[in-house]
């Protein structure tokens, strides 16, 4: 991917025009973003997943105003008819599942790794939706299958309607409908209000991204920092507090102005290193989900690894960087060098070809064999001709 090649997938825009002119900034309508878009999942498979302790799934119904909503796992049985209307189910982070999905979010990689989220997918029957709403993140929406009637506007009221399961806007002014046919893509930057109904039986996928917001941000990166301050407790860093200065004090149960600024001081101490921020940052980023789980290697791969072999990540490793470390799976690791470099190489396409993997040092080919341990890569045979 190029960010000056113009893509099918954002109408003729190359990513540099479509980050300049609509990202967090104008709608998108993009026809046949994806031609011949064939749902990567079928219908069976999909609707089976509502089951699953390691998805995210929510079952939502519409009876004329009222809505009911069910968060999986649920038993499929549970679900209304293919024949009723007026239902749907979403299936949240459906990239951890599948490859194709997985392959399908990878187009989208003209926003940082940082932002991009996940890829949800919704099941709708005739008429079904989740009403009209806004998301604070920016979100693609591409029709897979059926289609889709969309209603969107730029809001001023955000007031949501109270008493009802989902965040449904009180009052919802559209200002253009569009019919989205499989292939068809709408881009929607945080805040723009809209509404999708099923026409007829429906499948959306949603590729949507990460919102920090900088209370949430703060509190878990003053966890991280809290932690490390513990570990740091009664070592050479741990300043005592001294106050040979202090005149007498009578019964006085305030507290000693010095004492104020020795706090303020510890704290502005542990702030002014942006490593330490940096690193829980990368930390954060690269935590997995809560339903994440790894495959570690069987017991036959444990005794047949060989190193330097090709290496192929996992499609739920998440692997960021930045100038002085690589984040993987919410750990973070200092490199430099050549290491630095192989490394960074790996988060950016995803693999390396048995010849890169040989050019990383004994202590970062120790640090791959623990990582295969864990089961955040396969051994893969690539030749560099195959990757595209
Ligand atoms: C859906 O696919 O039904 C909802 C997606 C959205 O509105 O963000
Ligand atoms: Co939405």
């Amino acid at each position: 991917m190029q960010k000056n090649t113009p893509l099918i997938l954002l109408a003729g825009l190359t990513p540099a025009q479509f980050m300049k002119r609509h990202w967090q900034k104008k709608p998108l309508l993009i026809r046949q973003a994806i031609p011949g878009m064939k749902p990567l999942i079928d219908r069976s498979a999909l609707l089976d997943m509502v089951e699953s302790e390691e998805v995210e799934s929510r079952h939502i119904v519409r009876k004329g105003e009222k809505w009911t909503l069910k968060k999986g796992p649920i038993s499929r049985k549970s679900l209304p008819s293919l024949k009723t209307p007026d239902w749907t189910v979403l299936i949240q982070g459906v990239d951890l599942h599948n490859d194709a999905v997985h392959a399908l979010l990878q187009q989208f990689r003209f926003v940082p790794d940082a932002r991009l989220d996940d890829l949800m997918i919704s099941y709708a029957t005739e008429g079904g939706g989740v009403g009209p709403h806004f998301d604070s993140y920016d979100v693609f929406l591409l029709q897979a299958h059926g289609q889709r009637k969309w209603r969107i506007g730029r809001q001023k009221k955000f007031e949501l309607q109270e008493g009802v399961p989902l965040k449904i806007l009180k009052a919802f002014k559209p200002e253009a409908e569009f019919v989205l046919n499989p292939g068809d893509m709408l881009y929607l930057p945080p805040g723009y209000a809209h509404d999708g109904t099923a026409v007829g039986e429906c499948m959306t996928y949603s590729i949507g991204f990460k919102v920090p917001r900088s209370a949430e941000l703060a509190s878990e990166l003053l966890m991280g920092l809290s932690e490390e301050m513990t570990e740091n407790a009664g070592s050479s860093l741990d300043v005592i507090y001294q106050d040979p200065s202090q005149t007498a004090a009578i019964k006085d149960a305030g507290i000693p102005a010095a004492l104020q600024k020795f706090a303020s001081q510890a704290v502005a101490k542990a702030l002014k290193d942006p490593q330490i921020l940096n690193c829980l940052l990368g930390e954060t980023l690269t935590e997995p989900k809560p339903s994440v789980w790894f495959d570690p290697p069987d017991q036959d791969d444990l005794s047949a690894f060989a190193w330097p072999c090709g290496v192929r990540l996992d499609r739920r490793t998440k692997m960021l960087f930045d100038a002085k470390h690589i984040f993987v799976n919410g750990e973070s690791f200092r490199a430099a060098g050549r290491d630095a470099k192989l490394l960074q190489k790996l988060a950016n396409e995803k693999y390396l070809t048995a010849k890169e993997a040989s050019g990383l040092s004994e202590a970062a080919a120790q640090l791959m064999k623990a990582w295969w341990e864990e089961g955040w890569w396969h051994p893969s045979d690539l030749i560099e001709n195959d990757v595209t």
